[in-house]
């Protein structure tokens, strides 16, 4: 049954426009938001074999009572699965399921089922709708949202793939609790991104109700999670296609994105750990350059650390890193244009911006110094 309170928020893309629902219950309750959208009760959900034993069953129980034919594919967990190789198996099950072009797609899981599913989903049958039921912090604050699906190819993470819409975005804070705390501390530095961006009061709030967040109250994680997805719904209505301020969503991505191709995409760092110190060090470089007060860039580094986030790459377990070895994988970077990386950086706490001509000599100086401190 879904809980209490449902927070609605709208992508506002004209034709393509979506709800985002942020609310407890609400992969028990699915049918009642997704039946109404199909033209016919047959769908597939798209899972992996961590999420499968924990929430699959819940929502095909609401969808087989609502009448609707389901067909579960479940692919392994981890960021691997978003390759070439199952984006062939699952197009495949999805033709064994037959699937038709007026079907809708249910993506359960987090950012690399959701974007994986929809990929499949822009290419199947020259494309069908798909629905993103996400289940981590991550996916439910910025990867179900805003359309980008993709796969990881050896030149680089997520660089094949479509702009794709979601018909509708399902947020169950519920499905949260079995997500483990490395996950959950993950999924927060994306959430804290979105103060740092554009809202200094929600980063005071963060700063204040963050442990409270982490340690799963509904009630503060549902205020997190809308405010997120508000923010990234703003910015996407107003770009979609990341000609101008979408890239603001990509505040530590461009140190992130390097710390994660030098860990091989592996446990050894996920995602949002490599935004958390992407963060730290694009204030520090920031700072560098004298565009922000130095100790606004302590104060993040110090809320970071605070709630249990890793802040420098000398935290990540294995052989350790150079400077210049992280400066050559940024060249790879999708922000490179004509040979330039385009940075985000900050004026402030909530004051991102974007900068090109950023000379290597003070990438390579911050990268340098978090590489020479411990972190702790
Ligand atoms: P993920 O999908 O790998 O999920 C992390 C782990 O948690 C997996 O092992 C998964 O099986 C498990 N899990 C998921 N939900 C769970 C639950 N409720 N309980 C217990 N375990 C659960 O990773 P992620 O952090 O959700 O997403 C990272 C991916 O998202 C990366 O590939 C990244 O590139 C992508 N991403 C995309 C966008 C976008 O805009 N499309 C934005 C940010 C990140
Ligand atoms: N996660 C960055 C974006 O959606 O643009």
């Amino acid at each position: 049954m879904t809980g209490d309170t449902i927070d609605t928020v709208r992508v506002d893309l004209g034709g393509r426009s979506y709800d985002i629902l942020i609310g407890s219950g609400l992969i028990a309750d699915a049918a009642n938001h997704v039946a109404p959208m199909f033209k016919r009760p047959v769908t597939a959900v798209v899972t992996d074999d961590t999420v499968a034993p924990l929430h699959l069953q819940p929502l095909l129980d609401s969808l087989e009572v609502a009448g609707i034919s389901v067909t579960p594919i479940i692919l392994p967990a981890g960021e691997g699965t978003k390759s070439f190789a199952y984006l062939d198996s699952l197009l495949n099950q999805l033709f064994d399921a037959q699937i038709e072009r007026g079907d809708h797609i249910i993506a359960l899981g987090g950012g690399v089922i959701g974007d994986l599913t929809g990929f499949a989903a822009s290419i199947f049958r020259r494309g069908i709708d798909f629905i993103q039921i996400p289940t981590t912090l991550l996916a439910q604050v910025d990867s179900s949202v805003g359309g980008k699906t993709a796969i990881n190819v050896p030149y680089g993470k997520n660089l094949v793939g479509a702009f794709n819409q979601p018909r509708l975005v399902l947020a169950d804070l519920s499905a949260l609790d079995t997500l483990p705390e490395r996950q959950r501390l993950a999924g927060y530095a994306e959430v804290v991104k979105y103060g740092l961006i554009n809202d200094s009061d929600f980063f005071g709030w963060l700063q204040e109700n963050g442990p409270r967040l982490l340690s799963g109250d509904q009630q503060a994680l549902q205020y997190a999670v809308g405010v997120s997805c508000r923010s990234k719904a703003a910015i996407v209505s107003a770009d979609e296609r990341e000609s101008g301020q979408r890239a603001l969503l990509n505040l530590g991505h461009t140190f992130g994105h390097a710390l994660e191709a030098e860990t091989g995409y592996s446990d050894r760092l996920l995602h949002g750990e490599g935004v958390a110190m992407g963060m730290a060090m694009a204030f520090e470089l920031s700072a560098r350059l004298g565009m922000c007060a130095p100790a606004e860039a302590d104060i993040i580094l110090q809320h970071l650390q605070a709630v249990g986030l890793p802040t420098r790459p000398t935290q990540v377990a294995g052989p350790s890193m150079t400077a210049a070895d992280l400066l050559a994988h940024m060249a790879q970077d999708k922000k490179v244009s004509e040979g330039k990386v385009t940075f985000v950086l900050a004026e402030g706490i909530g004051k991102a911006c974007l900068k090109r001509d950023v000379a290597d000599t003070d990438v390579l100086a911050v990268l340098e110094a978090a590489l020479a401190n411990s972190g702790s």
